[in-house]
């Protein structure tokens, strides 16, 4: 049984006293004695909603005088007064010529449609009524029909009709308004309650920590409230739903003891890749999935990396790593390139502190040639991150991956072993949704060949991560287009993060 409000019971009580009679809001609030038509309605169509009440709904048109009629009603409508001046002079000087002279043009040809309306003809330009009774009546019914909603709002009846027809079409004279009055009836429902029900009591409608504090909550009733009525959805500035998620995506790394860093787009090949152990000949490197840049066409690369990686690729260096074989190649290092994975910044993060632990991530744009489609941009978001001491571990990377998903809200991840040419382990990561599991990106341990030439010797736990993928999950998107179009509408109404 739904809960009643204070309100509804007394309005129930009301209307089950009714005997079978329907009750208005000017009914209610005489009975109630309360002075706020809201507080009647709110709580009788409350009652609607419970199903212990019905409404009926009456739609009634009312009329009133307009800027026009209250000039009628001083000075007399356009006929009568054209009207008053004909019957005034001799049937001879009933010209249209004497007619002009007497009104105002603005008033002369209307009146002259006004009184043919009526029955005058003009016969050799005079005006000569078939019937000038009968025009007298019809032009007294209106007089009288304009003073009657002098002061009041009339409600139009089949009586009056036709009369309200003819003022409506012409300008100004009367304004017509619509309105619908309610009236309320117990149910069945409503009247087999039983009375012990609509006993009021006293609630509680708000929590403050003086009732908190005290003990007397515990006997006190509870104002129900509906979470599902219906209300306005509040519109106001409100950053993007991706920078509000990228925002949270900072807090939960921030409190898990990270860092943050940044890195440019515009980055070298040698950066992106060769530090990488991506081989030279990687499918990944060519025009069709990278974009390369005309200006500037390459970038400077420090001599001592380029022989590092050269070492590395062409032979495995100081680690027991073959390497690719094949030579090296530094021009292809140098070649300038919009960064393809986040992963350059934490590689050039530890370059630049091989000696020392850190635990830094970073969630930045990154661009592929990619063909634009519902789950796919050329330009989107990783979220970057690396953990380099001397105690990590593949368990150490699950663990913290788990930790922030789970912070994010989706606590079920799953790990399944993958492939990048850099990591060893490597690992792909999945989180379950609606039944689902959703790959979000990929992680591992960089290998010696990543790690030796960048000078640490400490393992390193890595992970990239898809930002879309999981905007999309937790606003739940169709199209990942939806994200970066600036439809305000659309935007207004995803989600909070
Ligand atoms: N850079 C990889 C990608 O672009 C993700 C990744 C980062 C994998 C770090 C392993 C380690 O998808």
């Amino acid at each position: 049984m739904p809960a009643l409000e204070n309100r509804e019971r007394r309005i129930l009580a009301l209307l089950r006293e009714s005997g079978g009679v329907a009750l208005g809001v000017q009914d209610l609030l005489d009975q109630t004695g309360w002075t706020d038509q809201a507080h009647v309605v709110g709580a009788a169509m409350g009652l609607v909603e419970k199903e212990y009440a019905s409404v009926k709904e009456d739609e009634s048109r009312k009329v009133r005088l307009g800027s026009e009629g209250i000039m009628a009603l001083q000075e007399g409508l356009l006929e009568k007064r054209l009207m008053d001046w004909l019957t005034s002079v001799e049937p001879e000087q009933r010209t249209m010529a004497a007619l002009s002279a007497a009104f105002d043009k603005s008033e002369s040809g209307p009146g002259v449609g006004l009184l043919r309306g009526l029955g005058a003809v003009i016969e050799s330009g005079a005006l000569v009524f078939s019937d000038q009774n009968r025009a007298e009546q019809e032009i007294g019914r209106r007089m009288e029909f304009i003073q009657s909603i002098a002061d009041t709002h009339l409600l139009v009846t089949d009586s009056n009709k036709d009369i309200v027809a003819h003022f409506t079409n012409r300008r100004d004279l009367i304004e017509v308004e619509n309105s619908i009055t309610r009236s309320w009836k117990a149910s069945q429902a409503g009247l087999d309650l039983n009375p012990e029900n609509l006993v009021q009591s006293e609630q509680i409608g708000e929590l403050t920590p003086d009732i908190l504090q005290g003990e007397s909550w515990r006997d006190k009733e509870f104002k129900p409230f509906d979470i599902h009525a219906p209300a306005p959805i509040p519109l106001g500035g409100r950053p993007h739903p991706l920078q509000s998620l990228i925002d949270r995506i900072r807090a939960v790394f921030l409190e898990m003891g990270f860092s943050e860093i940044t890195g440019n787009y515009v980055q070298s090949a040698g950066w992106n890749m060769d530090a990488l152990f991506i081989p030279q000949d990687h499918p990944a490197r060519t025009m069709q999935d990278t974009f390369y840049l005309a200006e500037p066409e390459t970038i400077e690369v420090d001599e001592h990396h380029l022989r590092q990686w050269a070492d590395v690729h062409e032979s495995g260096g100081s680690t027991t790593s073959q390497g690719w074989g094949g030579s090296f190649d530094a021009n292809e290092s140098k070649k300038a390139l919009l960064r393809t994975h986040t992963t350059v910044n934490t590689v050039r993060h530890i370059a630049d502190h091989p000696s020392k632990p850190s635990r830094v991530f970073g969630v930045g744009r990154v661009f592929r040639q990619e063909t634009i489609d519902r789950t796919h941009l050329p330009e989107f978001h990783q979220i970057e991150g690396i953990i380099h001491e001397e105690k990590a571990s593949l368990p150490m990377l699950i663990t913290t991956l788990r930790t922030f998903y789970s912070k994010m809200g989706y606590s079920d991840v799953r790990v399944r072993p993958a492939y990048f040419p850099y990591t060893e382990p490597s690992i792909e990561v999945e989180i379950l949704w609606r039944g689902k599991w959703l790959e979000l990106g990929g992680a591992g341990i960089f290998r010696p060949e990543v790690t030796q030439p960048l000078g640490t010797d400490w393992p390193v736990c890595a992970w990239g991560m898809g930002l879309e993928r999981l905007a999309m999950l937790i606003l739940g998107l169709e199209d990942i287009r939806e994200l970066y179009q600036p439809d305000l509408e659309i935007l207004s109404k995803m989600p909070l993060l």
